[in-house]
């Protein structure tokens, strides 16, 4: 003979608590095991740098300046916004230069030729400039570095 058992409303909530309990525990174990595993994984590393002002680089023009590794970055106001780019080729390395007539960048090494945005123009580049996040506070430019200390120098 079997014995039915009726669910009553309390044992239901019963369960159902200590379901939704079981879930957020299994919810945040599995968030620290991946923040062990990797703990870079979901950091955005990046420190945000003052520049100069906008008055300083008028439309056309390009300011370069060191990063906080020693790399050189360079500022382009397009006349429509302000974009910050490594001046890294990215073919083999060597520094691209602003051609201000053209507004293009250009690598002399090997015929590399980039937009204002650091897209790929002309030439052997497989892919464009790195590029850096640019915020523009009060006529304050500020540029979005790499952290120096995040062991991916
Ligand atoms: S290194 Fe720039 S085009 Fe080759």
């Amino acid at each position: 003979m079997t014995e039915k058992k009726d669910l009553t409303r309390r044992g239901f909530f019963s369960y159902a608590f200590m379901g939704s309990s079981l879930l957020a525990g299994l919810t945040l174990l599995t968030y620290y095991i991946v923040q062990f595993l990797f703990p870079t994984a979901n950091k955005n590393l990046t420190r945000k740098v003052y520049i100069t002002t906008t008055d300083k680089i008028a439309s056309g023009q390009s300011f370069k300046f060191k990063d906080l590794k020693g790399a050189t970055i360079t500022v382009t106001n397009t006349g429509k916004e302000f974009i910050a780019l490594s001046t890294k080729c990215t073919h083999l390395g060597c520094q691209v230069f602003w051609k201000k007539d053209a507004k293009v960048f250009y690598c002399p090494c090997h015929e590399g030729y980039f937009s204002p945005k650091g897209e790929v123009l002309k030439g052997p580049p497989p892919k464009p400039l790195d590029s850096y996040k640019v915020e523009v506070i009060d006529k304050a430019i500020y540029i979005h570095v790499d952290e120096v200390y995040n062991g991916r120098a």
